[in-house]
């Protein structure tokens, strides 16, 4: 089964072809167009640039998905069995150009169309690789700009949320400390290298900021108390601009920990198999040495991303919706429809 995957549900116009025959997903082309240097210079990304970007880019980046797999368009119905597209959650108006995109497609092609959670999609960036060690149930920590969840993966397409962020997600976290910071965006990769740059000097370090609901009882997150947290601290701190990289390491630690700390609670309380990390924030090195830590010390199966799989791609979607495929899981492209709040059930 080869699918074509389309994803546009932020700031990434993306598309990959995938091939599942045989039971194991190869992934024939992967190509991810970015717009992260036109949204730098507002610290985040602005909903009807991304859009308007997202029209100029998303025909060339599927022509160059088809071509990198070696797929001539006169033999796109013939080779391609179907498409898959997120559908939400995300940006509405970036969202819309990619489902219209693909109804189009499917529509002159005569080709079955899967809408696709963007979640779920993140989760699927797990099942390209050989997924022998997946056993479920799973547990996987959703870390990205706009989500932190806790979800319980029971079998393929059986999802349950379990906790969720009550404010900031843990990327959006990263991204607002990095502005408090003048450190320019997106936030979680510059803050983890100046973060390193204190790991290097082996000092101990001295700042110390809140591990928020830690010890709540709950799978719940919040995140906005710790940016506030931090501002407040470096109001406080004459001396701050000279120790950025300390600040950054802390915040990312704090960020780590509870992020961990609650994935493992959870783990035990639901008794699962494996404990799995999807979402851009699992691009973080501490994160992923720890969590790898946590399921050794809790003996569970652990499944990590491989990097090109962690921020936003089309892989992980066609991944996605080869599951849905071999489940003969389509709904009518007339039907599918943009939901910029859509639940993961
Ligand atoms: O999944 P993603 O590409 O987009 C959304 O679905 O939101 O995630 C983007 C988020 C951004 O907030 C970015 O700062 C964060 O992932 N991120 C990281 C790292 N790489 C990307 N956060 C921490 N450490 C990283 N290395
Ligand atoms: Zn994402």
């Amino acid at each position: 089964m080869i699918i074509l995957g389309i994803e546009t549900s932020c700031d990434e116009t993306a598309a990959s072809v995938i091939d599942g025959r045989g039971g194991a997903i190869k992934v024939l082309s992967n190509v991810v167009s970015s717009q992260i240097e036109i949204h730098k210079k507002y610290y985040g990304v602005v909903p009807e640039i991304a859009a308007r970007e997202h029209i100029l880019n998303i025909l060339p980046v599927i022509n160059e998905a088809l071509e990198k797999a070696g797929i001539k368009k006169e033999e796109v119905q013939k080779r391609i069995d179907a498409l898959s597209v997120t559908i939400g959650p995300g940006l509405i108006t970036s969202l819309i150009v990619g489902i219209e995109t693909a109804k189009t497609l499917a529509y002159a092609w005569n080709l079955p169309l899967i809408g696709i959670n963007h979640i779920e999609g993140h989760i699927y960036g797990n099942f390209i690789k050989p997924e022998s060690k997946i056993k479920f149930p799973t547990l996987v920590l959703t870390v990205s700009g706009g989500h932190t969840m806790l979800v319980l993966m029971k079998g393929h397409g059986k999802f349950q949320t379990i906790g969720e962020t009550r404010d900031d997600a843990a990327g959006e976290a990263f991204d607002k400390a990095a502005k408090l910071l003048n450190l320019g965006y997106p936030g979680g990769p510059i803050v983890s290298k100046t973060a390193a740059e204190f790991v290097k000097t082996g000092k101990k370090s001295a700042i110390v900021l809140p591990r928020p609901m830690i010890n709540s009882g709950d799978f719940d997150f919040s995140f906005s108390g710790l940016k506030t947290a931090l501002l407040y601290k470096i109001q406080k701190d004459k001396d701050w601009q000279n120790k950025i990289p300390e600040y950054c390491y802390e915040f990312e630690r704090a960020v780590v920990e509870t992020l961990i700390s609650k994935t493992v609670k959870a783990a035990r309380k639901y008794k699962i198999k494996t404990m799995m990390l999807a979402g851009g924030v699992s691009a973080n090195s501490v994160l992923r040495r720890d969590f790898l830590a946590a399921c050794l010390k809790e003996n569970l199966a652990c499944q990590i991303p491989p990097p090109e799989y962690t921020t936003d791609n089309a892989a992980m979607i066609a991944a996605a919706g080869y599951w849905h495929a071999r489940r003969k899981d389509f709904t009518p492209w007339k039907k599918i429809k943009v939901d910029c709040n859509l639940e993961l059930k």
